[in-house]
C-alpha cells in the first residue's frame, strides 16, 4: 500500500474495481405482476417527488461520494455539471476533510459553484458536533445534511473510529438544532427496523436504506489494509430489498430513500414499489463519469428519466408515490426474510 496515496482516491480506485464483480442487492427477488390493460398514457407519468420539504423533479439523485483530493475535484465538478444539466439532486462526500483542512475547501465548494441553483445535500459522520454539522451546511450552502452511519467500514479501516457510543445522541442534537432537514443514512451495509425505530424516536424523518449489494466498504478499506485480514466480511448486511421491507412499518412515520447497487430504471421501480420516496446512485455514476465522461453521462441519464417514464406506463402508475400499490411479488429467499424478521 502507497500511503501517500490519499484516502479519498483509493475509495474511488477500489469504488471503481469492484463495478465489474458481481452482487446482489436482492432486487431480482422483487417482481412486478405484469398487468395486460394499464390504462395510461406516458403523458400522465409524473416523475416529481418530495423528500421532507424538499422537491425533486426526478426521483434519483447523485448519491454521495467524493471531495479532498484533486481527483475528487474534478469528479465533484463534472458530476455537479451532469446534475446541473439533468435538473438532478446531488450528495457530496463527506465534508470531514475540508472541516480539519481548509485547503480541501475548494473541492467541494466547486460544486456549488458549479450548480447555484441545483440541490445539494452536505455529508459528514454521524459522530460530528452541531458546530461542524452547521459548518458543513454553509460551506455548499447545502439543501440537506446527510449524516453517514458506518460502523463496519470504520472498524476495518486502520485508522478508523472506535466508539460509537454517542452517535444516537449527536444525531438528535444536529436534527434539533439545524435549519435544513437532516438524512440519515447508511453506506452500503442497509438498515433494520430496530435502527429505523431509534432514529425515528429521536426525530430523524428522512432515511437512506443503502443496502449491501453496490459498493462495499468493507471490501473498500479491507483492500487498504497490508493484511487483508477481513475478507470473510464482504456478505455482512442487509442487502438492498431486505432493508426497504424492514422500512414497512414505518412507512407512515419517515420519508424513505433507497440505494445500494442501483443501476437501472427497472431497480428503481422495484424500490418505488416496496415504499421509497427517492433512489441514489453512487457507484452507477462514479463508473459513467470515469469511463464514459460528462456528456454520455447526461444522455445516460436522460434515457433512465425516458425509460422510468415507460415502465411507470407500463405498471400504471401516473406518480411515484402510487407504485406502491402495485402488485409485487417476493421470491422465498425475501419471503423468509419477512417471516424471521416479523415483518407485514
Ligand atoms: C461513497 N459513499 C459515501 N457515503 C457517505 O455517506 N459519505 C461518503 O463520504 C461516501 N464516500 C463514498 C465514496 C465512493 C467512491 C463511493 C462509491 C461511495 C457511499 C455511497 O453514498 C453509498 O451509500 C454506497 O456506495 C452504496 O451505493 P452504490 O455505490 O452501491 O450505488
Amino acid at each position: 500500500m502507497n500511503t501517500s496515496w490519499n484516502r479519498k482516491d483509493q475509495h474511488i480506485h477500489y469504488a471503481e474495481m469492484q463495478y465489474n464483480s458481481p452482487k446482489t442487492n436482492g432486487l431480482d427477488g422483487v417482481r412486478f405482476v405484469h398487468q395486460s390493460l394499464s390504462e395510461m398514457s406516458v403523458n400522465n407519468v409524473s416523475l416529481k417527488t418530495t423528500l421532507g420539504d424538499i422537491e425533486l423533479d426526478t426521483p434519483f439523485f447523485i448519491n454521495a461520494m467524493t471531495g479532498g483530493s484533486d481527483k475528487a475535484t474534478i469528479i465533484n465538478k463534472n458530476l455537479a455539471e451532469v446534475a446541473r444539466n439533468t435538473n438532478l439532486a446531488m450528495a457530496l462526500g463527506s465534508i470531514s476533510i475540508a472541516l480539519k483542512e481548509p485547503q480541501y475547501k475548494e473541492s467541494f465548494e466547486i460544486v456549488r459553484k458549479t450548480n447555484p441553483n441545483g440541490i445539494l445535500f452536505a455529508n459528514l459522520g454521524a459522530h460530528h458536533s452541531v458546530d461542524n454539522a452547521k459548518r458543513a451546511v454553509e460551506m455548499i450552502e447545502a439543501n440537506a445534511l446527510q449524516l453517514h452511519l458506518n460502523t463496519p467500514q470504520e472498524l476495518v479501516m486502520p485508522e478508523g473510529d472506535r466508539d460509537f457510543s454517542d452517535w444516537l445522541t449527536n444525531i438528535e442534537a444536529i436534527v434539533n438544532s439545524l435549519s435544513v432537514p437532516v438524512i440519515v443514512k447508511e453506506v452500503g451495509f442497509g438498515i433494520s427496523k430496530e435502527t429505523i425505530k431509534q432514529l425515528t424516536d429521536v426525530g430523524v424523518t428522512i432515511i437512506d436504506v443503502a443496502g449491501k449489494g453496490g459498493t462495499n466498504f468493507i471490501e473498500i478499506e479491507n483492500e487498504r489494509r497490508d493484511l487483508k485480514e477481513y475478507a470473510y466480511l464482504y456478505d455482512w448486511g442487509q442487502t438492498t430489498a431486505e432493508s426497504l421491507l424492514e422500512t414497512k412499518m414505518y412507512q407512515d412515520k419517515a420519508t424513505f430513500i433507497a440505494s445500494g447497487g442501483i443501476r437501472t430504471p427497472l431497480e428503481m421501480l422495484k424500490c418505488f414499489g416496496l415504499g421509497a420516496s427517492a433512489v441514489g446512485l453512487s457507484g452507477e455514476f462514479l463508473h459513467l463519469i470515469l469511463t464514459k465522461g460528462t456528456q454520455e453521462t447526461i444522455s445516460q441519464i436522460n434515457r433512465f428519466k425516458q425509460e422510468l417514464t415507460h415502465l411507470m406506463t407500463l405498471v400504471g402508475a401516473k406518480n411515484i408515490q402510487s407504485i406502491k400499490d402495485k402488485s409485487i411479488v417476493l421470491d422465498n429467499q425475501l419471503l423468509n426474510w419477512c417471516h424471521q424478521r416479523h415483518l407485514p
